[in-house]
């Protein structure tokens, strides 16, 4: 059965302290049955990350369905991290096209911004691999990682990579800056980038998605209408991201893209303009690229020539992405799905609004990369390809099906694949925390942490020490080996020391 999208609607991004998430939620959802004329929906799908730490508030799908006076409908939760806003819709058009329900209401929110920050940088770490967490990674640091290992693949040097990033901050924020619901309403310029303070090297300020409260809403149905959902897809990824095969690109994206282009007959030549979760400024090119609308290694150039600005080749994030817009972490996947049927619809101010916004996909990404949901609307009158085509993507998926760690460490030798500095560590970490994907020698890639502020470069080699159950790398030279085992040996005499000062005390 074919699905068509009916109302939409979102609140504005931003704080709202004085608004619980229930409210949030409850404002989308209310504004999307209004822009839908009002009619009843048989089921309502409701997307939150971790509701039940960011605020206290379990049983959501209850709540949301009790206020907004629709108790005896079915309403259920769907989560997949960052992308739960993506997972909504995947559930919702599915529900649709079995023929199970006629009118599904999709709604999805997160409210953060009441939290301190390393208290929240400590929830969103708890969707990262439990070791790679306990060594004290979070999103902003794993992702800092995935920026250099692409800028090393792509052949790019760190200070052309910054003024790409760069290049990507100042777009999306003068889009933000022209869109009512963003976050933030304000420009910012090259030299207010450059300023901007390093947050996890080579990640700054304005490379990183802010903390924010928000929630959006659609309603997909198989009644006929002007948008149709045409193609959803999703993929999923190893856990962990020492066990990916590659570093700088995402499997789970590119798994997710075919299912979506096969689903719609469409390619990536069709596509008008996309909405990419620009969680961090580099997802924008690693993602676009993913998805087939830039070329495999040189989206950076395209974002040098102003292709994925809003009068160039393939629009990208005209809402200011997330990086502007805001990410409320389990909302923003189907906040992007309104902005792109706003932009189908001709509802968006001129002077941010797409030519011929025929065709728009979306991507989104659940934790750090491990889930991914990319869907495609589509203006219904646009003429599908004639019979017998078929979609052409075609990009290299690599997952590593039996990832494994080292039992122990035999050669002590590592090569650095990806490394960072970061100095916004989560709740209980050291800051600045040198944190680095290691290749050894056998073959096995580890997440250390380094002992002191030392900057590593990728392909560097270093040595690496086994400490209980987490590794410590080090510069490749024995002169810093030795100055490590004299500070463990002080380490271990000084906690000798203290054992036997309080067992002669009592
Ligand atoms: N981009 C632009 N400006 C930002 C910003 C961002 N990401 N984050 C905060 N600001 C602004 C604030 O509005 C504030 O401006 P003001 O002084 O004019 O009011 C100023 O910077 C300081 O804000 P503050 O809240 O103190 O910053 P912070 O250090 O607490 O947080 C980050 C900054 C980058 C650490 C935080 O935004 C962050 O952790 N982002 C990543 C979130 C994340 O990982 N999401 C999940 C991804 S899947």
């Amino acid at each position: 059965m074919e699905v068509f999208v009916g109302g939409v609607g979102m609140v504005p991004f931003g704080r709202h302290p004085e608004v619980s998430l229930v409210s949030l939620l409850i404002e989308a959802a209310k504004r999307t049955i209004e822009d839908d004329g009002g009619l009843e929906v048989d089921c309502v799908v409701v997307g939150a990350m971790n509701p039940e730490e960011f605020c206290g508030q379990g049983n959501i799908s209850a709540a949301v369905v009790n206020n907004l006076g629709l108790s005896g409908v079915p309403s259920l939760r769907v989560e997949t991290a960052s992308s739960s806003g993506g997972s909504v819709l995947e559930v919702a058009h599915w529900a649709v096209a079995s023929g199970g329900f006629k009118r599904v209401l999709a709604v999805a929110g997160e409210k953060m911004t009441h939290l301190p920050t390393p208290l929240v940088t400590k929830i969103l770490a708890e969707v990262i691999e439990p070791y790679e967490r306990n060594a004290g990674a979070s999103m902003v640091a794993l992702a800092a990682m995935v920026t250099q290992a692409y800028a090393h693949e792509a052949h790019i040097s760190i200070k052309r990579l910054e003024s790409v990033l760069c290049k990507i901050a100042v777009k999306n924020h003068r889009y933000g800056a022209r869109n009512p619901y963003a976050q933030f309403q304000k420009e910012i310029t090259e030299e207010q980038y450059f300023n901007s303070r390093q947050v996890s090297f080579p990640l700054r300020l304005y490379d990183c998605s802010p903390i924010t409260d928000g929630a959006a809403a659609m309603i997909l149905t198989s009644e006929t209408k002007n948008v149709k959902l045409t193609g959803i897809g999703h993929g999923t990824d190893t856990l962990a991201v020492r066990h990916r095969v590659n570093l700088n690109s995402f499997a789970a994206a590119r798994v997710a893209a075919k299912k979506a282009y096969a689903m719609a007959n469409r390619d990536p030549s069709d596509i008008r303009f996309a909405e990419v979760h620009d969680a961090f400024t580099c997802f924008e090119v690693i993602g676009a690229e993913d998805l087939g609308l830039l070329e495999e290694r040189k989206g950076w150039k395209s974002v040098e020539r102003g292709e994925t600005e809003l009068e160039g080749r393939i629009p990208i994030n005209i809402s200011g992405g997330l990086k502007s817009r805001g990410h409320p972490v389990g909302g923003s996947g189907l906040a992007q799905a309104v902005e792109i049927v706003w932009q189908i619809r001709g509802k968006v101010a001129p002077e941010r609004q797409v030519k011929e916004a025929s065709i728009g996909m979306l991507h989104s990404i659940g934790g750090l990369a491990n889930n991914n949901v990319i869907a495609i609307f589509e203006d219904a009158q646009t003429p599908p390809h004639g019979f017998g085509w078929a979609p052409t993507y075609e990009r290299r998926i690599e997952i590593n099906r039996d990832p494994k760690d080292p039992e122990e460490i035999k050669g002590r030798e590592g090569v650095v694949d990806a490394c960072t500095v970061l100095s916004v560590p989560p709740e209980g970490f050291p800051s600045p925390l040198v944190l680095g994907l290691i290749s050894t020698s056998e073959g096995h890639r580890v997440l250390a942490r380094a002992p002191t502020g030392a900057h590593f470069k990728v392909g560097e080699k270093v040595f690496l020490e086994k400490e209980e159950n987490r590794y410590v790398f080090m510069k490749a030279h024995p002169v810093e080996r030795l100055l490590y085992k004299i500070e463990k040996r002080k380490e271990n005499l000084n906690a000798k020391v203290k054992g036997l000062l309080s067992r002669w005390r009592t």
